[in-house]
Protein backbone atom coordinates (compact mmCIF):
# COMPACT_ATOMS: atom_id res chain seq x y z
CA UNK A 1 0.00 0.00 0.00
CA UNK A 2 1.29 3.89 -0.56
CA UNK A 3 1.67 5.50 2.74
CA UNK A 4 1.18 9.10 1.31
CA UNK A 5 3.56 10.63 3.82
CA UNK A 6 6.94 11.28 3.84
CA UNK A 7 8.25 12.00 7.49
CA UNK A 8 8.23 9.46 10.10
CA UNK A 9 8.70 9.68 13.18
CA UNK A 10 8.79 12.98 15.75
CA UNK A 11 12.67 14.77 15.77
CA UNK A 12 12.70 14.28 19.35
CA UNK A 13 13.41 10.73 18.76
CA UNK A 14 15.98 10.92 16.63
CA UNK A 15 18.72 8.29 17.90
CA UNK A 16 16.08 6.53 20.13
CA UNK A 17 15.74 3.00 20.07
CA UNK A 18 14.26 0.34 21.64
CA UNK A 19 16.09 -3.29 22.71
CA UNK A 20 16.66 -6.33 21.13
CA UNK A 21 14.39 -8.46 23.59
CA UNK A 22 11.30 -5.66 23.15
CA UNK A 23 11.76 -6.10 19.16
CA UNK A 24 12.10 -9.65 19.40
CA UNK A 25 8.99 -9.76 21.87
CA UNK A 26 7.02 -7.85 19.09
CA UNK A 27 8.06 -10.76 16.49
CA UNK A 28 6.88 -12.95 18.44
CA UNK A 29 3.78 -11.60 18.67
CA UNK A 30 3.14 -10.48 15.72
CA UNK A 31 4.87 -13.06 13.74
CA UNK A 32 4.08 -16.98 13.45
CA UNK A 33 6.12 -17.38 10.46
CA UNK A 34 9.85 -18.96 11.03
CA UNK A 35 10.74 -18.47 7.54
CA UNK A 36 9.41 -14.88 7.90
CA UNK A 37 11.25 -14.20 11.03
CA UNK A 38 14.57 -16.07 9.64
CA UNK A 39 14.21 -13.32 6.60
CA UNK A 40 14.09 -10.66 8.57
CA UNK A 41 16.84 -11.86 11.23
CA UNK A 42 19.08 -12.29 7.67
CA UNK A 43 18.59 -9.02 6.32
CA UNK A 44 18.94 -7.62 10.10
CA UNK A 45 22.65 -8.93 10.12
CA UNK A 46 23.41 -7.80 6.91
CA UNK A 47 22.56 -4.27 7.39
CA UNK A 48 24.51 -4.73 11.01
CA UNK A 49 27.27 -6.00 8.86
CA UNK A 50 26.83 -3.43 6.38
CA UNK A 51 27.33 -0.62 8.78
CA UNK A 52 30.05 -2.60 10.61
CA UNK A 53 31.93 -2.70 7.22
CA UNK A 54 31.30 1.21 6.86
CA UNK A 55 33.23 2.13 10.05
CA UNK A 56 29.47 3.01 12.00
CA UNK A 57 29.70 3.32 15.38
CA UNK A 58 27.97 0.10 17.09
CA UNK A 59 25.48 2.24 17.92
CA UNK A 60 24.43 3.29 14.63
CA UNK A 61 25.00 -0.45 13.61
CA UNK A 62 22.36 -1.21 16.44
CA UNK A 63 19.99 1.12 14.34
CA UNK A 64 20.71 -0.69 10.96
CA UNK A 65 20.30 -4.08 12.70
CA UNK A 66 16.89 -2.87 14.27
CA UNK A 67 15.55 -1.88 10.66
CA UNK A 68 16.52 -4.98 9.43
CA UNK A 69 14.39 -6.82 11.64
CA UNK A 70 11.70 -5.22 11.98
CA UNK A 71 10.96 -4.47 8.46
CA UNK A 72 8.13 -7.08 7.77
CA UNK A 73 6.74 -7.33 11.02
CA UNK A 74 3.20 -6.61 10.22
CA UNK A 75 3.62 -8.64 6.73
CA UNK A 76 1.92 -11.56 7.84
CA UNK A 77 -1.00 -10.57 10.11
CA UNK A 78 -1.57 -7.27 8.14
CA UNK A 79 -0.30 -8.07 4.35
CA UNK A 80 -3.15 -5.15 3.17
CA UNK A 81 -1.70 -2.37 5.38
CA UNK A 82 2.22 -3.41 5.04
CA UNK A 83 4.32 -1.32 6.00
CA UNK A 84 1.90 1.03 7.71
CA UNK A 85 1.44 -0.73 10.68
CA UNK A 86 4.74 -1.31 11.90
CA UNK A 87 6.06 2.18 10.94
CA UNK A 88 2.49 3.41 13.54
CA UNK A 89 4.32 1.24 15.99
CA UNK A 90 7.56 2.45 15.98
CA UNK A 91 6.30 5.98 15.97
CA UNK A 92 4.19 5.37 19.22
CA UNK A 93 6.88 3.46 20.72
CA UNK A 94 9.29 6.53 20.36
CA UNK A 95 11.41 4.86 17.84
CA UNK A 96 14.28 7.25 15.90
CA UNK A 97 12.91 8.59 12.51
CA UNK A 98 15.57 7.17 10.42
CA UNK A 99 15.08 3.71 11.31
CA UNK A 100 11.08 4.36 10.51
CA UNK A 101 12.42 5.39 7.65
CA UNK A 102 14.09 2.94 6.29
CA UNK A 103 11.55 0.91 7.02
CA UNK A 104 8.77 3.34 5.14
CA UNK A 105 11.23 2.92 1.71
CA UNK A 106 12.11 -0.28 1.31
CA UNK A 107 9.53 -0.87 -1.56
CA UNK A 108 9.57 2.73 -3.63
CA UNK A 109 7.70 1.32 -6.12
CA UNK A 110 4.86 -0.33 -3.23
CA UNK A 111 5.59 2.39 -0.76
CA UNK A 112 5.39 5.19 -2.15
CA UNK A 113 8.76 6.24 -0.25
CA UNK A 114 12.16 7.23 -2.10
CA UNK A 115 15.24 5.53 -0.33
CA UNK A 116 17.04 8.48 0.79
CA UNK A 117 19.79 7.67 3.38
CA UNK A 118 22.45 4.89 3.15
CA UNK A 119 20.47 3.20 5.76
CA UNK A 120 17.04 3.80 3.31
CA UNK A 121 19.01 2.19 0.52
CA UNK A 122 20.87 -1.12 1.87
CA UNK A 123 17.51 -2.21 3.51
CA UNK A 124 16.33 -1.69 -0.09
CA UNK A 125 19.11 -3.91 -1.73
CA UNK A 126 19.35 -6.40 0.97
CA UNK A 127 15.54 -7.57 0.99
CA UNK A 128 14.98 -9.14 -2.31
CA UNK A 129 18.46 -10.11 -2.90
CA UNK A 130 18.87 -11.65 0.56
CA UNK A 131 15.53 -13.71 0.09
CA UNK A 132 16.88 -15.10 -3.38
CA UNK A 133 20.21 -16.24 -1.99
CA UNK A 134 19.02 -17.39 1.02
CA UNK A 135 16.39 -19.93 -1.55
CA UNK A 136 19.24 -21.32 -3.63
CA UNK A 137 21.11 -22.27 -0.49
CA UNK A 138 18.21 -24.38 0.35
CA UNK A 139 18.78 -25.73 -2.74
CA UNK A 140 22.36 -26.26 -2.45
CA UNK A 141 23.41 -29.71 -0.16
CA UNK A 142 26.58 -27.26 0.87
CA UNK A 143 23.88 -24.27 2.10
CA UNK A 144 26.16 -21.39 1.71
CA UNK A 145 29.27 -22.81 1.52
CA UNK A 146 31.14 -22.61 -1.71
CA UNK A 147 28.31 -20.39 -3.34
CA UNK A 148 29.82 -17.72 -5.74
CA UNK A 149 28.50 -14.59 -7.84
CA UNK A 150 28.30 -16.93 -10.53
CA UNK A 151 25.89 -19.36 -9.33
CA UNK A 152 23.50 -16.42 -7.48
CA UNK A 153 23.13 -14.64 -10.77
CA UNK A 154 22.45 -17.96 -12.97
CA UNK A 155 19.45 -18.14 -10.49
CA UNK A 156 18.55 -14.45 -10.90
CA UNK A 157 18.04 -14.67 -14.37
CA UNK A 158 16.43 -18.42 -14.02
CA UNK A 159 12.85 -16.12 -13.80
CA UNK A 160 11.04 -19.26 -12.56
CA UNK A 161 13.52 -19.71 -9.81
CA UNK A 162 12.31 -18.10 -6.26
CA UNK A 163 9.72 -16.31 -8.96
CA UNK A 164 8.34 -14.01 -6.20
CA UNK A 165 11.33 -12.36 -6.04
CA UNK A 166 11.42 -9.12 -8.26
CA UNK A 167 14.79 -9.12 -10.69
CA UNK A 168 13.54 -5.36 -11.56
CA UNK A 169 13.65 -4.42 -7.83
CA UNK A 170 17.11 -6.16 -7.32
CA UNK A 171 18.85 -3.78 -9.98
CA UNK A 172 16.60 -0.58 -9.22
CA UNK A 173 18.17 -1.18 -5.65
CA UNK A 174 21.94 -2.18 -6.84
CA UNK A 175 21.65 0.96 -8.79
CA UNK A 176 20.14 3.53 -5.73
CA UNK A 177 22.80 2.37 -3.90
CA UNK A 178 25.34 2.82 -5.99
CA UNK A 179 27.17 -0.62 -5.90
CA UNK A 180 27.34 -3.50 -8.52
CA UNK A 181 24.86 -6.43 -8.05
CA UNK A 182 28.53 -8.59 -7.96
CA UNK A 183 29.83 -6.64 -4.82
CA UNK A 184 26.32 -7.05 -3.48
CA UNK A 185 25.61 -10.40 -4.14
CA UNK A 186 29.53 -11.57 -2.57
CA UNK A 187 28.59 -9.49 0.28
CA UNK A 188 24.93 -11.35 1.10
CA UNK A 189 26.69 -14.46 0.21
CA UNK A 190 30.06 -13.37 2.71
CA UNK A 191 27.95 -12.63 5.37
CA UNK A 192 25.12 -15.15 5.65
CA UNK A 193 23.40 -16.05 9.28
CA UNK A 194 24.77 -19.43 10.49
CA UNK A 195 22.66 -21.67 8.28
CA UNK A 196 22.36 -24.46 11.29
CA UNK A 197 20.31 -21.57 12.74
CA UNK A 198 16.62 -23.10 13.59
CA UNK A 199 15.09 -20.46 11.85
CA UNK A 200 16.68 -21.04 9.07
CA UNK A 201 16.17 -25.31 8.50
FE1 LIG B 1 8.38 -5.86 2.92
FE1 LIG C 1 11.54 -8.18 3.45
Amino acid sequence: MKLNRDRFGKDEDYGKVIPEDEAFELLNDWVKNEKLIAHMKQVAHLMAAFAETKGLSESDQYRWYLAGLLHDADWEKWPESHCRLIIEELESRGVDPEIIRAIASHGPKYFGVEPKSDMDKMLYAFDELSGLIHAYSLMRPEGYVGMNVKGVKKRLKDKSFAAQVSREDISDAANRAGISLDELIQFVVINQIDTRDKFLL
